[in-house]
């Protein structure tokens, strides 16, 4: 059964259409932000499953990861890993580049940042075709992580993200169609 909480996390995702561009609902999570009791369950049904798992490192993907990523691994006792877009790292990188509907984009890492045997989460805002999440699985089983799970809070089923993650489990709070 659905924790009763994602029912307000998903009615304060405000939907805005042909946003960047003609076609594409967006969904933006800067109205649930704006919304401190279910932006704290938003972080607290992450917290209240990844507590106790073990997992030391939570890599979150540039932009909206660093939002959701940092307070969830501050409550787990986890390192916070940000993945990148190119050249803004200014340590040693290694780079996974990955397709989007039209070209291409890139994720980097520091080298250093996560050690072999890590147990990692990966956290994002919102998963599409699952590209962005495949090349985060790809940086930290370079570094030799473990990727145990990767959490988000929406899902875009239809674009079948999950199919791309290599077998990893993906854990989400709502499903926008
Ligand atoms: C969005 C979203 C994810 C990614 C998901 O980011 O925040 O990171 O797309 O798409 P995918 O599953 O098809 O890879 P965006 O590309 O808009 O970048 P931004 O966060 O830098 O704005």
């Amino acid at each position: 059964m659905q924790d009763p909480r994602t029912q307000a996390i998903a009615s304060t995702i405000r939907v805005v259409p042909n946003f960047p561009k003609p076609g594409i609902m967006f969904q933006d999570i800067t109205t649930l932000l704006l919304n401190p009791p279910v932006f704290k369950d938003t972080i607290d049904l992450f917290v209240e499953r990844y507590t106790g798992k073990g997992i030391s490192v939570v890599a979150g993907v540039e932009a909206r990861g660093f939002i959701f990523g940092p307070p969830i691994a501050l409550a787990i006792g986890a390192k916070f890993i940000p993945l990148r877009k190119p050249n803004k790292l200014p340590g040693e990188v290694m780079s996974k580049e990955y397709e989007l509907e039209y070209g291409a984009d890139c994720l980097e890492m520091h080298v250093g940042a996560v050690q072999p045997g890590e147990r990692a989460l990966v956290v994002d805002d919102l998963v599409a075709t699952g590209g962005t999440l495949c090349a985060a699985i790809v940086l930290l089983e370079r570094a030799g992580a473990e990727v145990v799970e990767c959490a988000c809070v929406i899902e875009l089923p239809e674009l079948k993200g999950r199919e791309r993650l290599n077998g990893k489990p993906l854990y989400i709070l709502v499903e926008s169609h």
